[in-house]
């Protein structure tokens, strides 16, 4: 049989930095467990636009299409700020979402014991941590049409529409509830029913799809604004929180910021399965492209490191093998190394980006 493909789009900043660190992982699961990957490499975002004129050519999307999963670094720069919308790093990105379809996007917020310390919250709020947060990705505020800036009378007004139909809302509530079970068997759903009628018809989906096919999961509803209230409160109360797109953006990076470091977080974004059953997927880091520390070996490739963890777990169905890469890097987190982002504490040992993959890799070495 084939070798699984993955197409890897390390794109502008810190990308291809922590991306190389994850080449030294998928390596690791070629030569040692007998997990070779067919890897292919391309352009996305700035880097793309330099060279194409546009921050994702139809030959990239193409391929992203056929792939058994992408893995994606980081988009954007000080330097496209002033591009025209359509051509910004951003919308490459956006493009792979909705093209894709990747309507689910995973977000875990997942506490290291050893890091609880770095959280702006107290050690007992957030140790042990372990929320996962799923974002619907591919509609709402971020696709609604109408949407531009025009001009009435002799002002300029600015539009975006938050739209949401009955199957877009009920496929991403069966991803969280499916995943709950395999969790907490807890979901909160967030929107604002209290002043969108897009949040009404969400609130009442979610029910539904609950009460038809989940009556086993417990389902808790909450206003976003009250959510991110309770989520510094006592984030330990969820367990799996479903919401649409942009208040998922919002809520997602707050619950990030609970752990002490965005460098740490990994997400997925799947859609519906394909031929061969693997469901479309994009794995990236939470974090953005970090143009003020690219290139000096002061990122942090774990978040990119776990994202591939996740497509083991979800594209690959081994989820024993995340699990090895996720004890490893826990391993080296208790051995105190640390990079740029994480240093402060007594006993911490700084060590570049490179450095940390290879000390990712050691501990796997030592797993076996
Ligand atoms: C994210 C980012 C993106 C988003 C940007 C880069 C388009 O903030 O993945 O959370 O808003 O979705
Ligand atoms: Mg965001």
């Amino acid at each position: 049989m084939a070798n699984p493909s993955l197409l890897i789009l390390p794109g502008d900043g810190i990308g291809p930095e922590v991306m190389a660190e994850v080449r030294k992982i998928i390596d690791w699961f070629g030569a040692k467990r007998g997990l070779a990957f067919d890897v292919s490499e391309d352009l996305v975002g700035g880097c793309a636009y330099d060279a194409h004129g546009t921050p994702l050519t139809d030959a990239t999307m193409a391929k992203a299409q056929e792939v058994d999963a992408v893995l994606l670094g980081a988009v954007g720069g000080p330097q496209y700020d002033d591009l025209d919308f359509s051509v910004k790093p951003e919308r490459g990105l956006l493009r792979l979402r909705k093209e894709m379809d990747l309507y689910a996007n995973l977000r875990p917020a997942q506490c290291f014991d050893a890091l609880a310390d770095f959280s702006s919250l107290k050690r007992d709020v957030v140790a042990g941590l372990d929320i996962m947060i799923v974002r619907e990705l591919t509609s709402g505020v971020y696709f609604g049409e109408p949407r531009g800036i025009h001009t009435e009378g002799n002002e300029r007004v600015g539009i975006n529409t938050q739209r949401y139909t009955e199957s877009e809302i009920a496929r991403v509530a069966r991803s969280a509830f499916e995943l709950a079970r395999r969790r907490g068997n807890k979901v909160c759903s967030m929107e604002k029913a209290n002043v969108m009628e897009s949040g009404v018809l969400w609130r009442q989906v979610v029910q539904e799809v609950h009460d038809r096919e989940y009556p086993d999961v417990e389902l808790s509803h909450m206003y976003a604004d009250a959510g991110a209230m309770q989520l510094t409160r006592w984030p330990k109360q969820f367990d799996v929180i479903v919401t649409d797109n942009l208040f998922g953006d919002l809520l997602s990076d707050l619950a990030a910021m609970l752990t002490g470091s965005l460098g740490m977080l990994p997400s997925a974004s799947l859609g519906a399965p394909m031929a061969n059953g693997r469901p479309k997927a994009l794995y990236e880091p939470v974090h953005g492209s970090a143009p003020d520390i690219a290139g000096q070996g002061k990122a942090n490739p774990i978040a990119c490191i776990l994202s591939f963890a996740m497509a083991l777990r979800y594209s690959f169905d081994k989820g024993d093998e995340a699990d090895r890469l996720e004890r490893a890097v826990e391993t080296v987190l208790a051995q105190g190394l640390r990079t740029a982002d994480l240093l402060g504490e007594e006993g911490a040992q700084p060590v570049s980006t490179g450095q940390m993959g290879d000390a990712i890799v050691a501990a796997l070495d030592a797993s076996l």
